[in-house]
This record gives structure tokens, sequence and C-alpha cells, in this order.
């Protein structure tokens, strides 16, 4: 697939919670061939930030032509990010990376903090299709049942604080998920220990899993080696050109 570096002008760049934006961008070349697991290099013309900034692609419209991420403020590049104005224009490089195999007829998506975002996108492309299982810290930050209402069969909700839905982590609820349904596969994103717990849960259950990582970047096109990763069986990956989505038998 080609990789685009263009301008995109700005939308809307609205806030969904506490430090968390929805950024919506209007690229027609990216939104009409990205797929869901993708992500974006973005240029951020402020603070004299050299490095791009990585953002899964959330959601796309390919007939409007417009792509939207979710992002939460960390540091300086994403703080940055959160001044920027409808009209403006910001670089985009993309799409990068390899998406998600969508070959699942019954999936369960899982998503734990901003790992919920690229999982948008795949709700969006499966229509109905899929479980969604997510979880969060507590309710103010659980924005996004609402987002994925039209796009997901049934909503499962963990919060830390028993605020929203069953009161623990994902990994708590999946087990009685598992024995509900017969799910043929399992998409997962989020903190590395939340996939390492799922993914141990897929094994047992032998139901494949797929999990989307996340390393520091710098090129994004896997020219710099700043984000390789060690697989199982002794090979040395690159999350940007060879991922960041990988079977967790491979990586986990
Ligand atoms: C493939 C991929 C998809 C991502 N998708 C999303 C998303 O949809 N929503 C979201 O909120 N965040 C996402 N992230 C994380 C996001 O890229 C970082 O939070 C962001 O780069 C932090 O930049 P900063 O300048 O605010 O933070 P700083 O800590 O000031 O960043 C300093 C440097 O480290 C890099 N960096 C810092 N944290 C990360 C990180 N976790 N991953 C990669 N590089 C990092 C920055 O790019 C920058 O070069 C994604 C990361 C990757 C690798
Ligand atoms: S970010 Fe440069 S090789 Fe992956």
């Amino acid at each position: 697939m080609p990789k685009i570096s263009i301008d995109a002008i700005i939308l809307e760049n609205k806030p969904l919670g506490s430090d968390i934006y929805q950024l919506s961008v209007a690229c027609p070349e990216i939104a009409s061939c990205a797929q869901p697991g993708m992500f974006v290099q973005l240029q951020i013309n402020r603070e004299m930030l050299l490095l791009r900034r990585p953002l899964s692609i959330a959601d796309l419209d390919a007939a409007a032509g417009t792509v939207t991420f979710i992002y939460r403020r960390i540091g300086k590049g994403t703080a940055a990010m959160t001044s920027l104005q409808p009209q403006e224009k910001i670089n985009c490089l993309g799409p990068l990376g390899h998406g998600f195999a969508m070959t699942a007829k019954n999936p369960l998506l899982i998503g734990g903090g901003l790992g919920i975002a690229p999982l948008l996108f795949v709700a969006h492309r499966l229509a109905g299709q899929a479980d969604i299982l997510m979880g969060g810290r507590c309710r103010q930050e659980m924005f996004w049942p609402e987002l994925f209402q039209p796009y997901a069969r049934k909503i499962f909700i963990t919060t830390d604080d028993g605020s929203l839905g069953t009161k623990g982590f994902t990994i708590d609820l999946l087990p009685m998920l598992l024995q509900q349904e017969k799910y043929d596969q399992i998409i997962v994103c989020g903190p590395e220990i939340m996939m390492r717990g799922v993914a141990k849960i897929a094994a047992a259950a032998s139901i494949p899993c797929q999990v989307s990582l996340e390393k520091r970047m710098a090129c994004g096109l896997g020219a710099c080696l700043s984000c390789s990763c060690d697989t199982n069986d002794g090979r040395r990956v690159k999350v940007c050109k060879d991922g960041p989505v990988f079977w967790a038998q491979e990586v986990l």
C-alpha cells in the first residue's frame, strides 16, 4: 500500500473526556485506503517538534474523505496537538503498518484505555458482527460506549473503581464471556500487561488472538530500528512496519 505524506485539513479537535481529544481531518487519500489497525504519523508544527507522533486511525469515512483520531494528552507533542484549530493544516504520513486480519466471523474485541481507539474502526468495519469488552479507570473515562453503539453487537464494560459496568479489569470478566459465547477470534489493544493476560486466556481456550503493540517510534517506516521487538521464534521485527498488529503467539 502506498505511504502518503500529505497535508490534511483539520475539521474538528474536541475534548471527549479529561485530557482525551477527538481529532478529525479531511484526508481523502488516506481515508480511501487505510485498514483497521493502521496508524498515521502526524507532524505537529508547534514547539519545534522534529519527530512525528504516531496515532491509530480510530475511524474513517471513505466517502466523505475524513479520518478520525482519538488521543490522550501525554507530553509535549500531544499537548501541542490540543491547540490545533479547524481549517489548519497538519501533515499526515500514512497509512502505516499492517492492520488486523479481518477474517473472524464472531470476534470479541478487547480494549483498555486509549487502546480502545483503533477498535472503533474494527467494529465499524465489522458492522454489528463483533462484541466489545472495554476497560477504563472510571466512569468519566468511559465515553466510549456511545461511540461504539452504532457499530458493536454487545458492549461489556469494566472500570477499576466500579463506577460503570463490572468492577475490576477486562481479564476478570473475560473467562465468563468465553463461557457464554463461542468467539472465533480475539482482537486486543491496550496496556501490555492486559494484552498478555488476554493472550494467556485466549491460548488456554484455543482462540486465535491478535494484538496491537505500541513502541516508541521515530520514522514509522522501518528505517530507524527504534521500534524493534523480538519474536518468540528469534526474529527481530519492526513494530511500525511488520506490525503494529501481530498474532499473540508471535510476540507475547
Ligand atoms: C502505532 C501506535 C499507535 C498509537 N495510537 C495512539 C492513539 O490512537 N491514541 C493515543 O492517545 N496514543 C496513541 N499512541 C501513543 C502516542 O503516539 C503517544 O502517546 C505520543 O506519541 C506521545 O507524544 P508526546 O509528545 O505527547 O509525549 P512525549 O512523552 O513527550 O514524547 C516524546 C517522544 O516519545 C514518543 N512517544 C512517547 N510515548 C509514546 C508511545 N506510547 N508510543 C510511541 N511513541 C511514543 C513520541 O512520539 C516522542 O517522539 C500510539 C502509539 C503507537 C506506536
Ligand atoms: S519507527 Fe523507525 S523503524 Fe520503526
